[in-house]
């Protein structure tokens, strides 16, 4: 049976695609294997392995991780359980990606920091980290003043619903909070609350962080917004 955490990673980071094609043309451009940090269930790793690009993915969770491997499948994929601010692969790469906003999950400047450490190490030379960072942080601004609709998905009979409630200001971030709900074939209903940590964080002070670590910021990239997402600004530092 597949486990819950990976049910609720599929259903609420699964579908994002708006991303791909600037993956794709960097992965194609580095012509090197391919480090995604905070992989997850293998939306960009697995993507860009299918188009035959070797790819590490690295994540802190080990179901999400095992989730991909068994996706992966002959792809040339290989997993590492490992923490974004704390790995040595032994190992350099020509691109190293981290999509999704996960470097705001990092736990502000010192996690940051960090991360950008060992991504250095870990980039052969002239190689690219690309960060995307999530352009807007308040939520439900005057474009998008109804909250959004629910990612919704039905698996063996039971209907999984997660649907962000309210998006918290903590002066370094913001607090965003989703209800999950299920509801099993009997009719059965649950629902419980989960909330993430976005730090705050913008392309001149990543640009800056990336500078002190020893890189060099090149013009960043677009992702744009859609109905559905925000936009990102992926921040591109060379090795
Ligand atoms: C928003 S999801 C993005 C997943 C995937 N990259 C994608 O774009 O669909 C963030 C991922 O980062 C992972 N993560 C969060 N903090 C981490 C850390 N400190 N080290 C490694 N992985 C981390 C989570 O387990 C999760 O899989």
């Amino acid at each position: 049976m597949t486990p819950t955490a990976v049910l609720w990673h599929d259903l609420e980071c699964g579908g994002y695609a708006e991303d791909l094609p600037l993956w794709r043309e960097l992965a194609d451009a580095a012509g090197g294997p391919v480090l995604d940090v905070g992989a997850g269930t293998g939306r960009v790793a697995l993507d860009l392995a299918a188009r035959g690009h070797e790819v590490v993915a690295l994540d802190a969770d080990g179901e999400l991780l095992q989730a991909l491997a068994e996706r992966a499948g002959n792809l040339p994929v290989e997993t590492v359980r490992a923490d974004a601010r704390d790995f040595a692969l032994g190992r350099r790469f020509a691109l190293v990606l981290i999509p999704m906003q996960t470097i705001q999950l990092l736990g502000g400047p010192p996690g940051r920091a960090a991360f950008l450490r060992c991504s250095r190490e870990h980039l052969a030379p002239g190689g690219l980290l690309a960060a995307a960072l999530a352009d807007a942080l308040e939520g439900f601004d005057a474009e998008h003043d109804q909250p959004p609709l629910p990612d919704v998905r039905e698996i063996d009979g039971t209907v999984y619903a997660s649907r962000p409630v309210a998006v918290r200001e903590t002066g370094d971030g913001v607090v965003i909070e989703r209800i999950r709900e299920t509801v099993d074939r009997a009719g059965r209903r649950a629902a419980e609350g989960d909330a993430i940590k976005l730090d705050r964080l913008d392309a001149a002070t990543l640009g800056a962080e990336g500078a002190a670590a020893g890189l060099t910021a090149l013009e960043p990239r677009a992702v744009p917004a859609t109905d559905e997402y925000v936009g990102s600004t992926v921040v591109m530092l060379r090795g």
